[in-house]
């Protein structure tokens, strides 16, 4: 039989700036499913990356001095760099500036501008470039001093009036609404679903695929003073990254992927334009565009000029990668907003890892020590229904993406088995000699931790191993360690 595949992607991040919390997310996020997803046996291709063209991108070379292939350069080596610290393990890592990507691009708009999906025109409008996108009149906010505003971010944005390629969105309205319709799945969760739905129904306008009021970017063959705008270079990075167009074999191993995860500020690009332009190049759309929530910090936006900026490393290096891993997909529900605060950060450190994971292995290991020395007691337990039924409930958690649940759940069992170790008092049961007892509460304890280490590897990989290495399970032997998560002071302020 062969594996079955699992193709998975994040955005491909500007690299504009370094990355934060809210890159950590998603890249963790997508980093827990492929891991989850080996583990069930998938053979898993995951993706991610950096997105380094485009007029944000080349204004913040410029500001910083430098040529911007000198300055993407320096800036991907941050965001691998930090993906290497958060253990994460994607299969590949594309960048918009490599050949392969960039031949990928202008093969795709040869082919669309020959078969007429591509034309020349003159675009007249706004454009944030915060959000690189481009804005009609009607839909810009104003200011009272009568500036116009992007809906999305509230900032500035600029008139253009420029020479443009147009790519034939309109054209393709009906069959993504079809699509979306059809396939309750495509876009998840439900609420991101209906925020396109309706926006498609307002109508698509053709795009403007083209620049030419800057130089970075992915040169138009038939026309070298254009640029390709960067959204329409940007998601080419799924395709172009396996393969598309030249290595067939490659390609159609993987595509159409499984899911692309994301912000839910950019599934409107996923879930209208994206699907276009595969359905101009008669090529699947994927099973699903995934928009989980958008995090602040302390209550506020995140943002340079806020200086409230989450850096993933640090943090990291502070309390530990599986700390930073597990609160923040616990924290909210994966598809809804979160708050980052360093209160609750230390509260959930102290409770779920301190207290309720890491007391009840170094009580298990110790009990088992002192009364039976260190040799799990026999007869060899079996697995229990209660975890038998906890392990489906997280296998359905998971393949739904709702990776909190799956956490609770994990939790659960974690409190269940505290709570069974004030319920039974082992040490009671030593004192008045009730060995078949005492035998029969640590087996139990030691299998529901043996179950905990292989359930938490996903999402926390390193504990999981130093829960192994206390547990030996090759030998049903304990060994004590040092503590999983020793207690840490709340935070003074
Ligand atoms: N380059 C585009 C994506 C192109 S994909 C074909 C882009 N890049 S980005 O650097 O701005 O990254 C946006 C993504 O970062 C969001 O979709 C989300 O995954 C993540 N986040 C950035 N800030 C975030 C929060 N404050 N909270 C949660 N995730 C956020 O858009």
């Amino acid at each position: 039989m062969m594996p079955k595949k699992y193709y998975l992607t994040t955005p491909v991040y500007y690299v504009n700036d370094v990355p934060h919390i809210g890159h950590a997310y998603t890249t963790i996020a997508a980093d827990v499913l492929a891991r989850y997803k080996r583990g069930q046996g998938y053979e898993v291709h995951f993706l991610t990356g950096t997105d380094e063209h485009g007029q944000k991108v080349w204004k913040a070379a410029e500001a910083h001095g430098k040529k911007p292939q000198d300055y993407v350069d320096m800036v991907c080596q941050r965001f691998k760099a930090a993906w290497q610290v958060l253990g994460i393990t994607n299969d590949d890592f594309i960048r918009t500036t490599d050949p392969r990507h960039i031949e990928c691009v202008q093969k795709i708009f040869s082919r669309l501008l020959k078969q007429g999906d591509i034309y020349k025109g003159e675009y007249q409008g706004w454009y944030c470039t915060p959000c690189e996108s481009f804005w009609t009149e009607g839909e810009l906010k104003e200011d009272v001093e009568g500036r116009k505003l992007c809906p999305d971010c509230g900032r500035a944005t600029e008139l253009l009036k420029e020479e443009s390629y147009f790519f034939k969105l309109s054209k393709y309205q009906a069959k993504v609404l079809d699509h979306i319709n059809q396939r309750p799945d495509f876009i998840k969760p439900a609420s991101r679903r209906n925020e396109v739905i309706q926006f498609i129904k307002q109508g698509l306008r053709d795009l403007s695929i083209t620049r030419t009021a800057f130089p970075w970017g992915v040169v138009v063959p038939e026309d070298p003073s254009h640029v390709v705008y960067v959204w329409f270079d940007a998601l080419i990075n799924y395709i172009s990254a396996i393969g598309y167009p030249g290595d067939d074999k490659l390609f159609s191993k993987w595509w159409p992927a499984d899911v692309h995860i994301m912000g839910k500020e950019i599934v409107r690009f996923h879930a209208v334009i994206w699907p276009a332009m595969l359905l101009a190049l008669d090529l699947p759309l994927p099973k699903t565009v995934f928009g989980h929530g958008w995090w602040t910090v302390e209550g506020e936006k995140m943002s340079k000029t806020s200086g409230n900026v989450v850096d993933p490393v640090a943090l990291s290096s502070q309390y530990g990668v599986d700390v930073v891993r597990y609160f923040i997909l616990r924290e909210v529900a994966f598809g809804a907003d979160g708050d980052f605060s360093m209160t609750s950060f230390i509260n959930r450190y102290n409770a779920d890892l301190a207290n309720d994971l890491g007391n009840l292995l170094s009580r298990t290991v110790t009990m088992i020590e002192k009364y039976f020395g260190s040799k799990v007691p026999e007869p060899m337990s079996k697995i229990t229904e209660e975890l038998t039924l906890a392990v489906e409930k997280v296998d359905q958690q998971m393949d739904q993406l709702a990776l909190a649940d799956a956490l609770g759940t994990i939790w659960g069992l974690i409190s269940g088995a505290n709570n069974y170790i004030e319920k039974n008092a082992p040490w009671n049961l030593a004192k008045n000699k009730e060995e078949e007892k005492l035998a029969e509460v640590m087996v139990k304890l030691y299998e529901t931790l043996l179950m905990v280490a292989r359930l938490i590897a996903p999402f926390m990989p390193e504990t999981s191993v130093r829960m192994l290495a206390q547990l030996n399970p090759q030998e049903r032997s304990v060994k004590k360690g040092e503590p999983l998560f020793p207690r840490l002071q709340k935070p003074t302020n």
